[in-house]
């Protein structure tokens, strides 16, 4: 008996690092899986059928899986992948919105290609691949539905030189908590991981860190997400919606969103002198909150 039995998911970006994991994991628990990408090259250029070596491994493991070669970045790719699990599986439960790809500069040297390649693959491509499935949950009325984002904390916390990916992932928590909302009716759940692996997007900056790569580590692997976003996938995860979980370095934990940690109300405009009594006052309100948090988040040895 598997965690996702009779389950139809789709996810994007799913031949190699993260997505491969949770494609290979989703078939383990019984889901018959639409193994969508690419096959492109790191930043995204060049395409290939890679794709089709996950299906193979699933199928050889006695698992149902169909490959999609189309990018995330067009509507009619996102239309594609949806369209295959229609055809070939007849419904669709779950979608892992997982493709990415890196085109790190500054914002001195950032082409405007730069910025719309990676604004399209990551916050269109969320766009493209979950509308075609948020307007079927909608017409169909299907029950406990799944959307599972990726985000990053180059968007969440901020991280030099990827203002692009930053802008798009930190769009993707965006759009994620107001999916959360819209498609909360009808029972289905939408939220985002922000990962933490070695992959071919992540080893070469870990590297120049002087940080050395071990790929059967579980603080490192890339496998370590797919437990995760599996359980959130599953009957279990029915009343989890609008979160970002943090899943790296072996722990998992849940983020805080945007919340107002201090305030103060005035009955006139402000002048700019009650500014010099609040604004240092709001300074140290956060100060002294992000130290707490980040008692409160390390994380706790599970027995
Ligand atoms: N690895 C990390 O530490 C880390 C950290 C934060 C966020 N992420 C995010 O996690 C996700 C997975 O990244 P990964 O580290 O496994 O990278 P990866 O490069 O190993 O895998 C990404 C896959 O997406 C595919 N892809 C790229 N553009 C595509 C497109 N237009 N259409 C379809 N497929 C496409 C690639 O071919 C590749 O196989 C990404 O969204 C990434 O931004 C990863």
């Amino acid at each position: 008996m598997g965690a996702l039995d009779g389950k139809v998911a789709a996810v994007t970006g799913a031949a190699r690092g993260i997505g491969r994991g949770i494609a290979r994991m989703f078939a383990q628990e019984g889901a018959k899986v639409v193994v969508n990408d690419l096959g492109g090259t790191p930043d995204g250029s060049d395409h290939s059928t890679v794709a089709d070596e996950v299906v193979d491994e699933i199928r050889s493991a006695g698992g149902e899986a169909v490959a999609n070669y189309e990018s995330v970045a067009t509507v009619a790719g996102g239309q594609a992948i949806f369209q295959t699990a229609m055809d070939q599986f007849g419904a669709l439960d779950i979608l892992v919105n997982n493709a990415g790809i890196l085109r790190d500069r500054t914002l001195f040297n950032m082409e405007e290609a730069e910025w719309d390649e990676v604004i399209a693959v990551h916050l269109k491509g969320h766009y493209c691949c979950s509308r075609p499935f948020a307007c079927y949950i909608r017409d169909t009325n299907r029950p406990e539905c799944r959307i599972i984002n990726f985000s990053s904390v180059s968007g969440l916390y901020g991280n030099f030189g990827q203002s692009n990916y930053g802008a798009a992932k930190s769009g993707i928590a965006g759009f994620s908590r107001v999916l959360a909302l819209e498609l909360a009716k009808y029972g289905a759940t939408v939220n985002t991981i922000s990962p933490g692996a070695s992959t071919r997007l992540t080893i070469h900056l870990r590297e120049a860190r002087g940080l050395q790569t071990d790929l059967d580590d579980p603080a490192q692997s890339p496998a370590q997400i797919a437990p995760v976003v599996t359980w959130l996938a599953s009957p279990a995860g029915q009343e989890i919606t609008g979160q970002i979980i943090d899943v790296m370095q072996g722990w998992v934990g849940i983020m805080q969103q945007p919340a107002v940690i201090r305030s103060f109300s005035s009955d006139h405009f402000w002048r700019l002198q009650d500014l010099d009594r609040v604004m240092p006052a709001l300074m140290e309100a956060k100060q002294q909150h992000d130290e707490r948090v980040k008692q409160q988040g390390a994380p706790t040895k599970l027995d």
